[in-house]
């Protein structure tokens, strides 16, 4: 299950990873917010990031307007790795390199094609399960 959240500048390019995932038939559960009106980002950073610290959700997407403080937000849990991609190398590196849990986006920052290749490339790429990388991941907690 992907846990999705946004705070109002995110809200529009979230209506359209919604739309894909739904596309791709790939389970989801909106964590909010549920309009454009002006919002805080840390409160769905919460509960994106509790989603998946409780076993609810295996990832999730957070998209602000950067992507930076949503990702920061999300980070302040040691269980959470939350990479903000504006590409899909990142995309597929931090997957493999990081075993990142959670994909941010910034609304105003990438378009919606390229969010969308970037939401394909972090959900269908694995972790290497590379020593170094583990190793490294540890060194996180
Ligand atoms: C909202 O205006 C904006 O500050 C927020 O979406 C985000 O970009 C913060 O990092």
């Amino acid at each position: 299950m992907i846990a999705i959240g946004s705070d109002h500048a995110g809200y529009g390019l979230k209506q359209a990873v919604m739309k894909h995932l739904e596309e791709k038939e790939l389970e989801f559960k909106d964590y909010g917010t549920y309009s454009e009106a002006s919002c805080d980002y840390p409160d769905f950073a919460e509960a994106v990031s509790q989603a998946i610290i409780k076993g609810e959700a295996d990832r999730g997407i957070l998209i602000c307007g950067t992507g930076i403080g949503i990702s920061i937000a999300a980070n302040r849990h040691r269980e959470i790795r939350a990479a903000l991609c504006g590409d899909c190398f990142s995309a597929k590196a931090t997957r493999e390199h990081n075993d990142a849990n959670i994909l941010a986006m910034g609304a105003r920052v990438v378009g919606e094609g390229l969010a969308l290749q970037i939401v394909d490339t972090f959900l269908e790429t694995e972790f290497s399960h590379g020593p170094n990388h583990v190793r490294r991941i540890s060194k996180l907690s």
